[in-house]
């Protein structure tokens, strides 16, 4: 059985005193006795203040974004050691926001995935096609591609903790969710993508989640599918009260 796992991706929302408010809010409502793994992902900006206040707590947090190199002369970025000394254990790596506004390409981000590795920091592989693609029939195949192109000399025992998130873009921030049939579709493909690039046993193993308008309306039926295993939320993950009903659908 795969554990789920919901993460909170807030984008670039909350400042501090925002940010000090809704994880406040979550550590008052979060269900301790909750099965799944909590995960929020403020900006850069907040994270020293989520090390503070999750010190005792089982919510777990990460970075959004970060670059491949450790240090040096890269003028606004942020490194995995960083973040590392920040505390954070997770970093959402290949966004599609990251993909289409800042240009990052599959490469880019194969080089992010194997320095957060190397730092021990758990990357949400972020994947999915655009509308276009979805309309052209190829789904399939850009969903291959990315995971082929961003997993590009990764062995299997380096992938223990991977998380893949499937977003397509065409429902993200628009209200548009994917069905839960068109969701568990491309999961299947995915999983079954990682047992022929690896192996049935990582294949079993590896937690994909959903992401794209995840609302607490829809997020039980996203959930109950066989192929998914968690959410990535983005909008509703920034008012405490969606982001926990949307926690306690994957009880
Ligand atoms: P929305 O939930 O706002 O559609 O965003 C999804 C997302 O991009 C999470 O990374």
């Amino acid at each position: 059985m795969r554990k789920k796992i919901i993460a909170g991706n807030w984008k670039m929302n909350n400042d501090i005193s925002g940010s000090i408010n809704l994880i406040t809010e979550l550590k008052k409502g979060l269900n301790e006795k909750t099965n799944a793994t909590v995960i929020v992902c403020p900006p850069f900006t907040s994270l020293e203040t989520a090390q503070t206040l999750l010190k005792d707590s089982t919510i777990k947090y990460g970075a959004q974004n970060m670059y491949y190199e450790e240090s040096g002369a890269f003028t606004g970025e942020i490194s995995p050691l960083m973040l590392k000394s920040l505390g954070c254990d997770y970093v959402i790596i290949g966004h599609s926001e990251r993909r289409t506004i800042f240009n990052e390409s599959d490469e880019l981000i194969n080089k992010k995935i194997k320095s957060a590795i190397k730092n021990n920091l758990i990357p949400i592989f972020c994947i999915g096609e655009t509308l276009e693609e979805r309309e052209k029939g190829i789904t399939f195949d850009i969903c291959e591609r990315q995971v082929r192109n961003g997993l590009e000399g990764i062995s299997e025992t380096e992938l223990d903790n991977l998380i893949i998130a499937y977003e397509p873009v065409w429902a993200i921030g628009t209200g548009k969710t994917a069905t839960s049939q068109q969701a568990e579709e491309v999961h299947l493909f995915i999983r079954n993508l990682i047992e022929k690039m690896y192996s049935k046993s990582l294949a079993e193993k590896i937690i994909i989640q959903y992401g794209g308008s995840v609302k607490p309306e829809n997020a039980k039926e996203l959930l109950s599918q066989p192929n998914i295993d968690g959410a990535l939320v983005g909008g509703a993950c920034l008012k405490a009260d969606s982001f926990l009903k949307i926690i306690e659908a994957a009880n």
